[in-house]
Formats: structure tokens, C-alpha cells, sequence
């Protein structure tokens, strides 16, 4: 079998950089496009090749995307702070959309034959069932979300009229970090729940604040659905074979929801102290429980999170927190 060719977007980024290592560790060659601007150069493994360029930036996207063959492009360099874009819209929908849009028409010149992109549970804005499968009505809960959708809108036409190939994984919530402690997650500025309780937790930040008490759930706080970013990996790849015959969309989590006060105990018997927090006031937007139904990413591609215990996937983040204190050390 020839040796596969892959161009990833955002391959610097959190979820990027663990898909780049599960490329390599299957003999690809992997070549990664990011800006630099939320990813980290030593987030790119040896043995990929990164090329620092901007999705901004058409002629430099359509040299990259002609310098194929390319065996699929894997899309996930995106802005993805849900808050921001509720101030910034067209920050949103011009950088992530129309940028991507761009990328989209550029893969379908070159004849790129697969394409799979990194989407969001956040298409499902007040979602009217749980857990929330592939049926449930698509309603963005913000800009973020809606600059998904149209990156999946094109998809669709470029499927239905030149026949580009894709998969559309809404991820919910990526967590957790490489277990050989390569990588983790190092955003700028960090505003996602485990990340900042282990900072709290190590004292490198005030206590913690939780976003509301008074939701209709066991305990108050909100409950997410935390995939292992390994796990997340695994289904970019799965879904490839899916790609030979028709163009797929999945819903990709564990089935399986935790208040936000199960992960400050988690982090906590981690720790081995407790996560010092304040309750604050709801953060606009948040939903009150958001669970992944992926049954059909299971039956489909035989997709199995191996991390199913939800310590262990604190703990992989925790590995690489406590030992990163300025994450990857360049900004
Ligand atoms: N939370 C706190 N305190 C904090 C940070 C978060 O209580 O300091 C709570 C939030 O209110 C939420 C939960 O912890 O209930 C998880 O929050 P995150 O910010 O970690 O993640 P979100 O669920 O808000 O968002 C994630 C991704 C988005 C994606 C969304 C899809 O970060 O990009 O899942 O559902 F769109």
C-alpha cells in the first residue's frame, strides 16, 4: 500500500496536533498549515512538515492545496472562543466561513478527493431532546457555531456537484491530553473548565468560578460530555474509510454527561487536594446539559473511546499541565 499524504489545517492547534500524531503514528506523511496564531510550532510533531501560512491568504491556500496529491485535507484551524464571537461576528463568520469556504473551493480545484471537518456540538443550540444525535434540529448558538455550519453547508454542495468527499464531526467537549505527554492543550486566553481547574488547583490561578448552580440538573451546574482528545483522533481517522463510498456527518462524545462539579472533584482526587472555587453567575448562552448521541459513528465506523473513565482523562491533562506551566512556551 502507498504511503498516504495528508494536509492538515490547524495542525498546531489542541485537537490538530493529537490527529498530526495519529497520522504519523500510521506512516503518513503529513504536512500541517497554521498561522501560529493559537497553535504552537512544538505542537507540530517531528516528522511532520509545518508550513506557517494563513487560510486568509488564497494564493499561498492554492499553492499548498496544488502541491498535492493530497489522499484527504483535514480542516480544524478555526477561531473557537463561543463568547468572542457572540461580540465579533463577522470576525466569525468571514475568518472561519468564508476562509473555509475558500479552502473548500481550492480542494475541490485540485481534485482533493476527502475532506474532514472539525465541527461543534454548538450547532445544536437549544437542542428539544438529549442525547443529541444526528436528527436534532441545527440552530447555532452563536456566531461560532454558524460559522461551522456554512463551512458544512459547502460541504454538502461540494459533495452534491463535484463529488469532494467529507465527513463533519461535531465534537462536544475535547479533553484531556496525549497520554505519552507529547502534547496538551494551551490555549490563549484559557477559558475551558478543566484546563482552569487544574490551574486553580496548582495555584497558578484564583479559585475557580462556576458558571451557575441553578440548573435543572443532580447538582446545579451544568453537564457536558468530555471526549478524550485521543479518542477524538481516532474518529478523524475511522471515518476515512467512510469517505470511499458517501459523505458523512457524526456527532462524536462519549454518551456519557459530568456537571461541572464532578470535574472539580475529578481534578481534585488527581490533585490530591481540592479545587479551590467561588460560584459565580451563569455564563450567557450555556445550556444546561449537552450529551453527545454517537451511536452512529459507533455502528458505522466500530469507533469505542477507550478513555471511559473520566479520572483518567483528567489525568492525562493534569500530566501535562503540571509539567508545561507555561504550556508550550511561546506566547
Ligand atoms: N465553566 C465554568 N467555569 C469556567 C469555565 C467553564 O463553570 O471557568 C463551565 C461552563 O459553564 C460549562 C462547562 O464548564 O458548563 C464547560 O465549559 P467549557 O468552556 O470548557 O466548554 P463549553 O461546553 O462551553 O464549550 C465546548 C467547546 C466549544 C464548543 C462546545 C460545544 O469549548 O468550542 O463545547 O458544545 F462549541
Amino acid at each position: 500500500m502507498s504511503r498516504k499524504r495528508y494536509l492538515v489545517t490547524g495542525g498546531a492547534g489542541f485537537v490538530g496536533s493529537h490527529v498530526v500524531a495519529a497520522l504519523l503514528e500510521r506512516n503518513a506523511d503529513v504536512v500541517v498549515l497554521d498561522n501560529l496564531s493559537i497553535g504552537h510550532r512544538a505542537a507540530v510533531l517531528p516528522g511532520a512538515e509545518l508550513v506557517v501560512g494563513d487560510l486568509a491568504d488564497p494564493s499561498a491556500v492554492d499553492a499548498l492545496v496544488g502541491a498535492g496529491p493530497w489522499d484527504a485535507v483535514f480542516h480544524f484551524a478555526a477561531l473557537s472562543l463561543v463568547g468572542e464571537s457572540v461580540r465579533l461576528p463577522f470576525k466569525y463568520l468571514l475568518e472561519n466561513g468564508v476562509n473555509g469556504i475558500r479552502l473548500i473551493d481550492a480542494c475541490v480545484r485540485h481534485a482533493v478527493p476527502r475532506f474532514v471537518l472539525s465541527s461543534t456540538a454548538n450547532l445544536f443550540g437549544t437542542p428539544d431532546r438529549m442525547p443529541i444525535d444526528e436528527e436534532v434540529r441545527i440552530d447555532p448558538a452563536s456566531p461560532y457555531g454558524e460559522s461551522k455550519f456554512m463551512i458544512e453547508r459547502a460541504l454538502h454542495w461540494a459533495n452534491e456537484i463535484h463529488g469532494l468527499r467529507s465527513a463533519c464531526l461535531r465534537y462536544f467537549n475535547a479533553a484531556g491530553a496525549d497520554p505519552q505527554g507529547r502534547l496538551g492543550e494551551d490555549h490563549n486566553p484559557e477559558t475551558h473548565l478543566i484546563p482552569l481547574a487544574i490551574d486553580a488547583v496548582l495555584g497558578r490561578r484564583p479559585a475557580l468560578a462556576i458558571f451557575g448552580s441553578d440548573y435543572a440538573t443532580p447538582d446545579g451546574t451544568c453537564i457536558r460530555d468530555y471526549v478524550h482528545v485521543n479518542d477524538l483522533a481516532d474518529a478523524h481517522i475511522r471515518v476515512l474509510d467512510q469517505l470511499d463510498r458517501r459523505s458523512v456527518r457524526y456527532n462524536v462524545g462519549t454518551g456519557q454527561g459530568y456537571s461541572v462539579r464532578d470535574i472539580t472533584e475529578a481534578v481534585g482526587r488527581i490533585a490530591g487536594r481540592p479545587v479551590p472555587y467561588v460560584m459565580g453567575q451563569p455564563r450567557m448562552g450555556d445550556a444546561a446539559i449537552l450529551i453527545a448521541g454517537a451511536e452512529a459513528l459507533r455502528a458505522d465506523t466500530g469507533w469505542i473511546p477507550q478513555f471511559t473513565d473520566l479520572d483518567e482523562v483528567v489525568a492525562t491533562a493534569y500530566r501535562w499541565r503540571e509539567a508545561h506551566p507555561g504550556g508550550y512556551g511561546d506566547k
